[in-house]
């Protein structure tokens, strides 16, 4: 089979990997790829093509015969190149644009969460920046507000006092600080709880989850800085108990899956619920039409069935006849940063690698030196995961094996993983203390 992967990160290098496995598979056009993925994947070719240059990504997926896309960044899904590529034949793994709504209008996806019942943040729509000023000005704080468009995981702000969210309304609606995607805005409550990212397959009718995973979104230690696509992920999540899936599953994920097949827009793909455990249960901060980064390289390296059967049961729906199942253990994948990201950093630096061991390498920002080997050439530059009995130990591995990176302003956080290691010391304390469970935790 012939297949090809929109996209050129991390997760895209973690998606190719995985696929790359099956041994039907002969070839994978990456669109654009990296120079990393390339050369790290016998099967893999990368070809200069934009995401977003839907015009000749379609062109190019006819010309090769292309049996099978998989469309992995939001910006394309949102304009529809799963629905372009169906009407070229070409079967795909990925909601159409239509269902790819979900997370490129937040003002939508809250719409249909109150429709449908699904627990979330109490929320305001605003089209009007005097009207969200006036708003603001007789709430409580903290107060969340987010862009409704798509606007790279940038477009969230918390605000302390109100202050703080006239600032926030002025940035977003009256600066145009992200284009279109600020032109109307979402106010919401302010919640508190440990955060889980759940990756789903979905095939529009049923949800098989992936296992859980947290992320770290923030630029420095301690949760502190500015907010970035995510500095590393471990999975599983110790906070994501069994009970707490179950209700997930049967509140959040089943009728979220219901309510896009009743608004005639059924989700196809992957599902990612951004969730918060709060102390009134489970509720959604955030979907996204898509694998999330990093947690994708934090969660394929723990599956087990074949990721090609897997999308092809999802597009075809017929999931329902397909076993998901997951090794046992843990994952860490560590990125490793251009300092200074995700405001201005330097790049063009060489790479220099030792001994990485077993663990795997998901290249990002990187490109060919020409001579065989790599330059930095984006924020986030790679990320090392490792798999391990123990989330422990793999978290330790991840930290060590990434010593044996090197270039210069390399950054990274220290602390990736710390949350989720004393959150399992804490229910050990308390399993032997009180013979109880994780669920005591929050
Ligand atoms: P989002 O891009 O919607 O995932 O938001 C980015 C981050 O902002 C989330 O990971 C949360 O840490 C935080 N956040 C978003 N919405 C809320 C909320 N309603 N209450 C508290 N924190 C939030
Ligand atoms: N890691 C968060 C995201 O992919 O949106």
């Amino acid at each position: 089979m012939i297949l090809m992967v929109v996209g050129g990160g991390g997760r895209e290098h973690a998606l190719i990997k995985k696929l790359s496995e099956n041994p039907q598979v002969e070839k994978i056009y990456a669109l654009p790829g990296n120079a990393g993925i390339g050369a790290d994947i016998g099967k893999a070719e990368c070809v200069a093509i934009k995401a977003t240059d839907l015009n000749a990504i379609c062109h190019f997926a006819q010309a090769r015969h292309i049996d099978f896309a998989v469309v992995a960044p939001d910006d394309p899904l949102a304009l529809g190149l799963v629905d372009r590529l169906a009407v070229l034949g070409i079967m795909s793994f990925g909601p159409t644009g239509r269902a790819a709504m979900i997370e490129s209008s937040k003002a939508w996806a809250k719409a249909l969460m109150q429709k449908y019942q699904i627990p979330t943040a109490a929320y305001a729509v605003f089209s009007d920046a005097a009207a969200a000023l006036a708003y603001v000005r007789r709430q409580s704080y903290p107060l969340v507000l987010k862009a409704d468009g798509l606007a790279l995981g940038k477009g969230v702000f918390i605000a302390a006092d109100q202050a703080e969210a006239e600032q926030a309304v002025d940035q977003l609606m009256n600066q145009g600080k992200f284009g279109p995607a600020g032109a109307k805005i979402v106010i919401e409550e302010y919640l508190t709880g440990p955060e889980v990212s759940v990756l789903a397959f979905t095939d529009g009718k049923i949800v098989k989850p992936l296992v859980s995973a947290m992320d770290h979104k923030q630029a420095y230690d301690g949760g502190r800085g500015p907010n970035t696509g995510g500095m590393g992920a471990v999975a599983p999540n110790p906070y994501y108990t069994p009970e707490i899936a179950s209700l997930c599953m049967e509140r959040i994920f089943q009728p979220t899956i219901a309510a896009m097949a009743a608004e005639g827009r059924p989700f196809r793909g992957c599902l990612y619920f951004g969730l918060m455990l709060t102390a009134a249960g489970p509720k959604v901060i955030e979907y996204n039409c898509r694998f999330g980064d990093p947690e994708t390289q934090a969660v394929l390296p723990l599956l087990e069935t074949d990721l090609l059967a897997v999308m092809e049961a999802c597009s075809r729906g017929r999931l329902q006849d397909l076993e998901v199942r997951f090794k046992e253990g843990a994952c860490c994948c560590l990125v490793l940063a251009s300092d200074g990201y995700p405001a201005a950093y330097q790049s063009g630096f060489p790479i220099r690698r030792g001994d990485l061991g077993d663990a795997a390498v998901y290249w990002a920002g990187v490109a060919g030196d020409g001579r065989g080997g790599l330059i930095t050439a984006g924020g986030r530059v790679l990320g090392v995961s490792v798999v391990r009995e123990t989330l422990a130990q793999a978290v330790a591995d991840a930290y060590a094996f990434s010593e044996n990176i090197d270039f210069a302003n390399k950054y990274y956080r220290h602390d990736i993983g710390g949350q989720a290691l004393a959150a399992l010391d804490a229910a050990a304390k308390n399993i032997s203390e009180k013979n109880n469970g994780l669920s005591d935790l929050y």
